[in-house]
């Protein structure tokens, strides 16, 4: 029975797959959660996980930083696959403030490495996820292919770009059994209201004001959560040793065409009298250094692996607006830093 080590599956993307392994594939064996449940760790997102397979899953409260705790893990649970998705995500957060990135997400990752590397016999796999702004930004015309050369803009990118060299390089050196994934934007349920989709969608919903950052024109290729979770899935059973995918919805979309989609949508589902979403929104200052435009070439998964996308943007996103509207209690709790209390009511810690 295979044991999966996944850290940061308290956050948007982990627990998410953590609930497509044991509810949407033939997964039969058993996971290990690292998380340090930062601001973005939520461990309300895998209740119904510890409820429906409380043999199968098991948390651990570490810091992947924290070396001796790993190679405890890694020992204790016989770990077979790590699965990396813990890091600092937020690129705004990354300009005013860049050390947790710099620590969990080029420390943390070597410490992992290292760890992986000390447990070689048994680990088969060490798949990182990672992003697409590593490439940079592009212009109007092209794509990101897995060959095109890293050229980061933010503290967030620079440190995922780093953390993908440090793969890469133990794969070399070391013979580690590595795999990297570069993925577009994700959007779906439990993202945290810092990110461009779930913040439109909650301050349309309450009347705020919806800050587009500079003319609005950016572009990012936007991918449905549960489309990333099973390209990832795809990559864990071929085991393709040494390869990079990148992976992407072939849906590029300018920030302020998603915005009105939003206003749009959050309209016909909540008329209001007085106003229309979109006098909502607030043309802010620019974030500094931001990329211009992001489009994957996801060619190589689909051929090889033979992934696509499932959901387009306008499913996504509907089904997305639908799930916030029906959690607006994790909401407030996640907003209200309540969700620290819960976990330490539910877990005791
Ligand atoms: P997130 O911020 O929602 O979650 C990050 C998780 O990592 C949280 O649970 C947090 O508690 C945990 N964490 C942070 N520091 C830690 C540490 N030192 N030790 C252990 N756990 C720690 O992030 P996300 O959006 O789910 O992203 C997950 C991964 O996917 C990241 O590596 C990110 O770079 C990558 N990625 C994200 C996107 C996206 O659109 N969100 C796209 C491509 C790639
Ligand atoms: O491309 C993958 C990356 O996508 C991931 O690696 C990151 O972890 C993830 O956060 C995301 O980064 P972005 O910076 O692209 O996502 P964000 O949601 O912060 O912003 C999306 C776009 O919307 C970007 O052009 C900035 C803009 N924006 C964002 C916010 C939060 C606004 O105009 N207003 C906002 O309030």
């Amino acid at each position: 029975m295979e044991t999966i080590l996944i850290t940061g599956g308290a956050g948007f993307i982990g627990s998410n797959f953590i609930s497509y392994l044991f509810n949407e594939t033939d997964f039969q064996g058993n996971v290990v959660n690292v998380d340090k449940l930062t601001y973005a760790g939520n461990l309300e997102n895998l209740s119904h996980i510890v409820n429906d397979y409380p043999d199968r899953y098991r948390f651990e409260h570490v810091d992947i930083c924290d070396r001796k705790q790993l190679d405890r893990i890694v020992e204790q649970y016989k770990i077979d696959i790590v699965c990396h998705f813990a890091a600092e995500s937020h690129v705004d957060r990354s300009i005013v403030s860049p050390d947790a990135f710099i620590q969990t997400n080029i420390i943390g990752t070597y410490q992992l490495l290292e760890c992986v590397k000390a447990h070689k016999e048994h680990v088969r796999l060490f798949h990182h996820v990672s992003t697409d702004e590593v490439y940079g930004s592009l212009h109007d015309q092209g794509y990101f292919t897995e060959e095109t050369p890293y050229k980061p803009n933010s503290p967030y990118s620079a440190s995922k770009a780093s953390s993908d060299h440090l793969v890469r390089a133990y794969r070399k050196t070391y013979g580690l059994p590595i795999t990297i994934s570069n993925c577009s934007n994700n959007y779906g349920p439990y993202q945290f209201p810092e990110k461009l989709i779930p913040l439109m969608i909650l301050n349309a919903i309450e009347g705020k004001s919806l800050p587009v950052y500079g003319d609005g024109q950016h572009i990012r290729d936007w991918l449905y959560v549960t489309d990333h979770c099973r390209a990832i899935w795809m990559i864990l059973k071929a085991r393709p040793i040494g390869k990079t995918y990148n992976i992407g919805g072939r849906c590029e979309k300018k920030n302020i065409d998603v915005v009105m989609a939003i206003c749009n949508l959050i309209d016909h589902l909540m008329p209001m009298s007085e106003y229309k979403r979109k006098e909502l929104i607030n043309w802010v200052t620019d974030r500094p250094g931001h990329d211009r435009r992001y489009a994957i070439d996801c060619s190589r998964i689909e051929a090889e692996l033979g992934w696509k996308p499932q959901e387009s943007f306008e499913s996504g996103i509907e089904k997305t607006i639908h799930w916030y509207l029906d959690h607006m209690e994790w909401v407030n709790r996640v907003r209200s830093g309540e969700y620290m209390a819960w976990i330490r009511q539910h877990y005791g810690h």
